[in-house]
């Protein structure tokens, strides 16, 4: 378990709320949630289907915005931000991971590794080199030139898992990245995850309806009708 008195924080949520509107229908999908999560975090937010985990998340990343409340990333806060110095910070510092890979399918896995670098407004690292280096730590080093039709989920979830580290943002974000594997291969892409947190120090934030999976990460947090109940011991 992490301790969280020490550290920095990488994302604080205040407040956080999200109204959707279905014709005259109103869904409160997120309804004031705080949050601070610390570097070098692993956390787990379980709930069941429809409880709100995706909004949360598209919230958190920046790919929405609130209807009320704010977030800051590292230190930044992004609640206002203009679309242009918001993708900025997207590309700069969070990773996204997606349950269905969204990987480009015609581009090979070193390609779609590489893009999210060459999209930086100011590239820390060559796109080339690390995108091998990212696929080599995820196991793929003989996988860099096939396209995403030829490799299997696991495979193409660690493709996404790289990518999203491609700049070396300090928080990655996953929505149920084992929702739609097998679960051999949910395992090895689990197993990634691990690695990965632990070889860059990224904080990590997964949301699944899988509350065996969620108790493997550092910290658990309980999401049910877009609040946050409480922590959950993890294993
Ligand atoms: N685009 C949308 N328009 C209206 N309601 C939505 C939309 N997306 C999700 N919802 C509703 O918001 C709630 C939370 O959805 P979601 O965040 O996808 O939950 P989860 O990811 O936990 O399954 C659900 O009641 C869902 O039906
Ligand atoms: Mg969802």
């Amino acid at each position: 378990m992490q301790n969280e008195t020490n550290g920095r924080v990488v994302l604080r949520a205040t407040n956080l709320t999200k109204d959707l509107y279905l014709g005259h229908v109103v869904v409160h999908a997120v309804r004031g949630v705080d949050l601070a999560i610390y570097e070098n975090e692993m956390v787990g937010i379980v709930g069941p289907s429809g409880s709100g985990k995706s909004t949360l998340l598209g919230l958190i990343g920046g790919l929405d915005t609130p209807t009320e409340g704010r977030i800051e990333i590292d230190g930044v806060d992004i609640t206002h931000m203009s679309e242009g110095r918001l993708a900025e910070v997207r590309n700069e510092k969070i990773g996204f991971v997606f349950q269905f890979f969204n990987l480009v399918p015609t581009l090979t896995a070193l390609e779609n590794v590489a893009l999210p670098i060459q999209f930086a407004r100011y590239p820390k690292f060559d796109p080339e080199q690390r995108a091998r280096e990212l696929l080599e730590l995820l196991g793929l080093a003989d996988r860099l030139n096939h396209r995403p039709m030829e490799l299997s989920g696991g495979q193409q979830q660690r493709v996404a898992i790289a990518r999203a580290l491609a700049n070396n943002p300090p928080l990655l974000l996953a929505d149920e990245p084992t929702g739609n594997l097998d679960s051999e291969a949910s395992e090895v892409v689990l197993q990634a995850l691990n690695d990965v947190w632990r070889e860059t120090g990224t904080t990590v934030v997964l949301v699944t309806h899988d509350l065996d999976l969620a108790r493997k990460m550092g910290r658990v947090l309980r999401l049910v009708d877009g609040r946050i109940l409480g922590e959950v011991e993890p294993v």
